[in-house]
């Protein structure tokens, strides 16, 4: 079991200088109770982020099989996924031993089960996995590059007729990412816009 003085005692391992403050979100998401532990160094700390939220409002998940939540933060995203569909299995990932450590907490903290959570770049960690469906709210302060990489590099981990639902701000790559998902998918829709977000979704021929 993972504790949040484990969160501190790992990150202080990897800086010792830097402070850790733990913060806690209560919020609810598709009517839904749900607590998150943050902490400083991970997206978002004081509330649910307004494209996650969109993202969660709006995913469409499948009736069964594997999910997976790319860039999982603190886990919002991923075990909201779990909570409303438990027999799916969600595999969250991050690249951020910090939000790794929240996550575990927080699938824990909402009672979770069906979830596990990886650490590693993009795909790494889930190279010999099939997914279902991918969520991502993805890292756009990693650059565009790494933006990219996450929906080119998805469907080498998607199952036939999976889907890849990403949520970006409206303003940012209005015209680059139809291209990417067309090129990678030869599909793309617009499924959701909200509060200068949209959500941008595709499916594995
Ligand atoms: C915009 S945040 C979204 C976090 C979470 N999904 C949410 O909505 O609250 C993007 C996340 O991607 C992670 N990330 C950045 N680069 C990554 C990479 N190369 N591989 C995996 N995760 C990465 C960051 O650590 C961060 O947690």
């Amino acid at each position: 079991m993972t504790k949040l003085k484990d969160v501190a005692e790992h990150y202080y391992a990897a800086q010792p200088k830097s402070e850790v403050k733990f913060g806690l979100i209560q919020t609810r998401l598709r009517g839904k109770p749900f607590e998150f532990f943050t902490a400083s160094s991970v997206f978002s700390v004081k509330r649910v982020d307004l494209g996650t939220r969109l993202l969660v409002e709006s995913m469409e998940l499948p009736e069964s099989g594997l999910v997976l939540d790319v860039g999982c933060g603190y886990g919002a995203v991923g075990i909201a996924a779990a909570t409303f569909n438990r027999k799916l299995h969600v595999v969250l990932t991050d690249v951020n031993r910090r939000a790794v450590l929240l996550a575990r907490q927080n699938a824990e903290r909402n009672k979770v089960s069906n979830v596990e959570v990886r650490q590693g770049n993009l795909y790494e960690p889930v190279a010999e996995l099939t997914f279902n469906c991918v969520l991502s709210n993805p890292p756009v302060s990693a650059g565009m590059k790494t933006v990219e990489a996450l929906i080119r590099g998805a469907a080498a981990v998607m199952a036939s007729k999976a889907t890849f639902q990403m949520v970006m701000r409206s303003k940012i790559g209005k015209k680059t990412l139809p291209h990417v998902f067309v090129e990678t998918f030869g599909n793309f829709k617009i499924s959701a816009i909200e509060s200068g977000y949209r959500v941008l979704t595709a499916k594995k021929q």
